[in-house]
């Protein structure tokens, strides 16, 4: 159990039920790995440390770990088309089929999960080598989404049983450019119209997170399109997940078409912290990552909306980063585009200066530039 009394204003104390360390690493099932590897590596500036494929003897997939901080990304293709998530590739396209949280205990948390209604994917499973014993347990979430729960307190190898750390001669030394890219800062699932609340209540019955702060129709619509968001949290505050739902509107809210193509719920976005936003932006467009722009008129009214910041507002609008200002402090971000032809996934890059919120502030003009690209898939 983890006692925590810092992670809510007050002095009331939150009894985490399941022991969650963070979010060790995000799992996407992708059609050609080795091709995604080059893709987060040279235009997100993430370190490929190790391999799983043939030639370490794994028979039915090939695996990349990529890291970038304190961020792993595992990248996954099937081999054969027999293999089991070849199918899901073909529903869904390239995605993330696994958020996977480090916990203290793993049949802990998988049985207190299982208890309280949860879904079984994988029971606790021990994978050993000679480096030790990798232990997880997966269960099911939002659409084909799963949660596994990860310890490798016993496990001295570079990720999990069957990879090796990446061969050297595979990547020329000096080519890869870090962008900044610190933590993980938010992971968003999109769900189908009405089913939001459900899944705010599944991740509180289930892992004992709490509601943070809600948004409705009146916070996030345009003139054509609407969504409502709820956002969840666990006790330390170190793992929160906004969960999305189109609302009605005149035209196809952005959370519909995402639905459409990726044929049911799943992960929209991930949320990556930098503490330096401005270097961390430079450093991605130099790599050719594509961002949503919003209209030069945004930074007319900027200074009287958000006050001072430290960050030359010029430089700001130069790079097309938004930012938002509570009682807590100030944010920066910026959304990229999907990073595949299907319009699902995309990345938000995000500095935080005291500021604990998601940008309300900048949703009107956000979602203005989404529904323009929807507007030209011919999607809205
Ligand atoms: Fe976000």
């Amino acid at each position: 159990m983890n006692f925590n009394n810092d992670s809510i204003a007050g002095s009331q104390t939150i009894i985490d039920p399941v022991d969650i360390r963070g979010i060790d690493h995000v799992r996407f099932i992708v059609g050609n790995a080795r091709q995604s590897a080059y893709f987060y590596r040279n235009a997100f500036g993430f370190d490929v440390v190790a391999y799983a494929g043939l030639e370490t003897k794994m028979r039915e997939e090939a695996g990349y770990v990529l890291r970038q901080g304190d961020i792993t990304f595992v990248l996954i293709s099937p081999l054969r088309s027999s293999h089991p998530d070849y199918a899901r590739l073909l529903k869904h396209g390239d995605g993330v089929k696994d958020v996977a949280l480090e916990v203290e205990n793993v049949s802990a948390a998988y049985e207190h999960c299982l208890t309280q209604g949860a879904i079984s994917i994988t029971p606790p499973t021990y994978l050993e080598d000679d480096q030790g014993v990798y232990e997880f347990a997966s269960i099911q979430t939002y659409g084909d989404t799963i949660h596994s729960f990860v310890n490798r307190d016993r496990y001295h190898g570079i990720f999990s049983p069957g990879f090796k750390p990446i061969d050297p001669a595979r990547y020329q030394t000096g080519t890869r450019k870090p962008a900044g890219l610190q933590e993980i800062d938010h992971v968003v699932g999109n769900v189908e119209e009405g089913k939001m609340n459900e899944w705010v209540q599944y991740y509180q019955k289930i892992l004992g997170f709490s509601q943070l702060v809600s948004f409705d129709d009146q916070d996030i619509s345009t003139e054509y399109s609407a969504l409502m968001s709820k956002v969840v949290q666990n006790g330390t505050g170190r793992v929160k997940f906004p969960i999305n739902e189109p609302a009605k509107g005149k035209r196809k809210s952005q959370i519909d078409e995402y639905l459409d193509f990726y044929g049911g719920p799943g992960v929209q976005h991930i949320a990556l912290l930098t503490p330096d936003i401005i270097t961390t932006v430079r450093s991605l467009r130099a790599n050719d990552v594509s961002f949503l722009r919003v209209p030069k008129t945004y930074y007319d009214q900027l200074e009287s909306r958000v006050g001072t910041i430290a960050e030359d507002i010029k430089t700001i609008a130069e790079l097309g980063i938004l930012v938002d200002r509570d009682e807590e402090g100030y944010m920066l971000q910026i959304f990229t585009k999907p990073v595949q032809d299907r319009p699902t996934l995309f990345f938000e890059i995000i500095q935080r200066h005291g500021s604990k919120s998601f940008g309300k502030g900048n949703f009107k003009a956000l979602f203005e530039a989404i529904e323009r690209e929807q507007a030209l898939r011919g999607t809205l």
